[in-house]
């Protein structure tokens, strides 16, 4: 089976507990058994990371991208402003769907800029868990071309 990787960047471990009127209910490992048992529909294994750590989650991509052949990855506060995470999904060669949780466009103005979004295929945000899904789709549309 084909596996996709879905990465999650810094605070996001704590999903289910830090500010649910804006990121919701579900815990991450709710997120990742829902997109989970979606991938595996599509045919997918799915390969969950989390980590605080920029370079651990380089680290994961540079390890795992060789095996794999997309990636979902909602960086977290990485998104704006880790140059490295950008440099890693190109390197890794894999087509990536950036999801968020929420509607980064519509909160603080430096959460409008993301830098590691031009490494992916598409960016989507404000839609929750539906956003993953959505990502799912998406990435599967573009791996069957
Ligand atoms: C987030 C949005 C980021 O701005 C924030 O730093 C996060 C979560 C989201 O899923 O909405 O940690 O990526």
């Amino acid at each position: 089976m084909s596996a996709i990787l879905l990465i999650h960047g810094p605070n996001l471990n704590l999903l289910g507990a830090r500010d649910k009127a804006v990121y919701g209910e579900k815990t991450l490992a709710d997120i990742e058994s829902l997109i989970g048992s979606e991938a595996r529909k599509l045919g997918y294994d799915l390969k969950a990371f989390q980590s605080n750590h920029e370079g651990a989650i380089i680290d994961y991509i540079q390890k795992e991208s060789s095996n794999s052949v997309g990636i979902i990855i909602n960086p977290g506060a990485l998104t704006h402003y880790s140059y490295a995470i950008y440099d890693a999904l190109l390197d890794s060669k894999l087509p990536s769907v950036e999801v968020h949780l929420s509607d980064v466009d519509s909160r603080e103005s430096w959460r409008k800029i993301s830098v590691t979004a031009p490494a992916s295929v598409a960016k989507i945000s404000g839609k929750g868990e539906a956003g993953y899904i959505e990502s799912l789709q998406l990435l599967h549309k573009t791996l069957s071309k």
